[in-house]
């Protein structure tokens, strides 16, 4: 009985204490182009495929084969093929899935081998270690590394873009003259509403070096005359109050549970009794099991991106909401992944 539970033990730990290694197969391959090269040709031999990526043959074979038991790529005769997993890897690279794969290499790899210490000094370590700056969050230092910069927001883009659709057609705007998107980074939600809601304006608040990027998408969409971007940090300025909806997307589960309540409290003191408030978020389960991204993503906040956020409960902004003012009108699940989208509405009283 014994030996045969500690092949089952093993055997089940094992694709747990050895992800980096299938990581890595992947991240490689990747970069090196294999699965672009193999989505044009499938079938190249050992040799054929070293040549092309510019790699010795000897490290090519150790690329193929972790990709192999990966099940990134198959092996007929001396022919290489992309799996119907890897295909997926083969198209634009600023794109889901692939854009995953630089921001985990270079933003998060090695700032995750932080994590038991971010735990146990309850911040997030991993970014004091691995990226220099002097800012508190990953926002503020990836101002100083403007290609890591480009790297997220071609991660945070593509999900964005992958949600935004989705949310368009959701989230009725029809009674809404001026959303404010606090956080609304490159603008890829916000150009996906206003095109939605022809009549609707929005303005964009988000760190000074991160409008730049939103002002050029804004201007590429043809938006100008109804979105705007202005830069500012939401813990040291108050909200303008030019707006009757206001929307939180991917923004407050970087955040502590302190800090969301100040910032509720500051979204509602810049909206009018009736203005309806939207929180997009990442949803943890209201039973604290699931699901698996909420739990990849709580370990990213408090070992990188903040040190204090969390995917939270829709139950848990539903009872901030109530704490500063809004009346909870609701939620649903936007996107493929495990957004939620919850409503308020500002009461009358504001209490
Ligand atoms: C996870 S991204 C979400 C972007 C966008 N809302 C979306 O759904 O794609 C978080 C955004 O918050 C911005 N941000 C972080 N700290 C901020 C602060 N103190 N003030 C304003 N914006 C901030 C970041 O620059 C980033 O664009």
């Amino acid at each position: 009985m014994g030996p045969r539970l500690d092949n089952y033990a093993e055997a089940a730990l094992r694709p747990l204490y050895k992800a980096h290694y299938r990581f890595q197969f992947l991240s490689a391959a990747f970069r090196a182009g294999l699965f672009t090269l193999l989505a044009a040709e499938p079938g190249l031999s050992r040799t054929e495929i070293a040549k092309r990526l510019g790699l010795d043959e000897q490290p090519t074979r150790v690329l193929l084969l972790g990709c192999t038991v990966a099940g990134l790529v198959s092996k007929d005769g001396n022919g290489y093929f992309n799996t119907a997993v890897s295909e997926a890897l083969a198209g634009d690279p600023t794109d889901l899935p692939g854009a995953f794969v630089p921001f985990e290499q270079h933003l998060t790899y090695r700032a995750m081998g932080w994590f038991y210490e971010s735990l146990k000094a309850n911040t997030n370590i991993g970014l004091r270690r691995e990226l220099p700056g002097e800012a508190s969050t990953l926002y503020g230092r990836l101002a100083g590394h403007p290609q890591l910069e480009t790297t997220f927001h071609h991660m945070m883009g593509s999900v964005s873009r992958s949600v935004a659709t989705d949310l368009a057609r959701k989230l009725d705007l029809s009674e809404c003259r001026h959303l404010l998107d606090v956080g609304g980074g490159t603008a890829v939600n916000a150009t996906a509403l206003a095109r939605r809601w022809p009549h609707l304006e929005i303005t964009i608040l988000d760190l000074p070096t991160v409008v730049e990027a939103a002002r050029e998408r804004i201007s590429a969409a043809g938006l100008g005359d109804r979105v705007r971007a202005i830069g500012l940090d939401v813990f040291h300025d108050e909200l303008p109050r030019t707006g009757d909806c206001l929307i939180f997307a991917h923004f407050l589960e970087i955040w502590s549970i302190e800090r969301n309540r100040l910032l509720l409290g500051k979204a509602a003191r810049a909206l009018d009794p009736g203005s309806r408030i939207f929180i997009l978020t990442p949803g943890q389960d209201d039973d604290e099991t699931g699901p698996e991204l909420a739990a990849y993503l709580s370990a990213y906040f408090q070992t990188i991106a903040s040190g204090e956020g969390m995917v939270y409960t829709a139950g848990e902004y539903e009872q901030w909401l109530a704490e500063v003012g809004f009346e909870p009108a609701g939620r649903f699940w936007v996107g493929g992944l495990s957004d939620v989208l919850i409503t308020g509405v500002k009461r009358e009283n504001g209490s």
